[in-house]
């Protein structure tokens, strides 16, 4: 097996990137990792913004503080979560699972109704937080599967969503942006965290053993 925890010290917060390509089909398995993610209840209540176009981009900077690896990278991935969620979405997820798996609506009615209890009584705004919780492991898969390609990236929180959504019309789509992953190649020469030591906590402190 490939020594995976090498790849993962190698992987950092990347803060400028050389705006070189990255082959795509490296970026096809990210996104697929991505794809990948476990969600609660399998839900996915998510959407995955792949943004390539550099003029979208450029567009986008402003509401992302002009942070240089939008523009430098290669692509930008937008984590979306639903604004809401209602029957729709369940009975299209259900529906889903009784062709693939080729069982019956009636053996999936328990697991519906399992679904629907989860959603009901939430506000708009605790759906988001629950959405957004799964977006962020989906966003841990991008992070791991890009070191384990040798692609760089950048988690960013650090971005005016209000002003993200404007820019990508996310309000028409019924979403809302909730994370972004900038994903490129590092600029050696002027990034400043390049050789930079990864500073964690010492797992005697971090992990306790019980
Ligand atoms: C959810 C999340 C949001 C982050 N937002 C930003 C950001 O907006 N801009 C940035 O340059 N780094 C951002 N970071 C990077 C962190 O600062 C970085 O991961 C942390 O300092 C640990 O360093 P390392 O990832 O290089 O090991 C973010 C990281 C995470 C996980």
């Amino acid at each position: 097996m490939t020594n995976y925890i090498e790849k993962l010290n190698w992987r950092y917060a990347t803060k400028r990137m050389n705006n070189t390509p990255v082959a795509e089909d490296k970026l096809n398995r990210i996104v697929e990792a991505i794809q990948l993610a476990p969600t609660s209840l399998g839900l996915q209540p998510f959407k995955l913004l792949v943004i390539k176009d550099a003029a979208t981009r450029a567009k986008i900077a402003p509401a992302i503080y002009n942070q240089p690896q939008i523009t430098e990278g290669a692509a930008v991935l937008v984590f979306a979560v639903w604004e809401n969620a209602g029957l729709e979405e369940v009975d299209a997820y259900i529906n889903q699972i009784a062709a693939e798996r080729k069982v019956p609506l009636e053996a999936l009615a328990d697991f519906k109704g399992m679904i629907v209890g989860a959603i009901d009584g939430k506000t708009p705004a605790e759906l988001q937080l629950w959405f957004a919780k799964q977006a962020y492991i989906a966003l841990g898969f991008g992070l791991v599967a890009a070191a384990l390609e040798g692609v760089d990236t950048t988690p960013m929180e650090g971005f005016d969503p209000a002003a993200l959504d404007l820019a990508l019309g996310l309000n028409e789509k019924g979403l809302k942006s909730a994370v972004v992953l900038a994903v490129g190649n590092r600029d050696e020469a002027n990034d400043y965290l390049v050789n930079a030591k990864k500073v964690r906590r010492p797992q005697s402190e971090f992990v306790e053993v019980i």
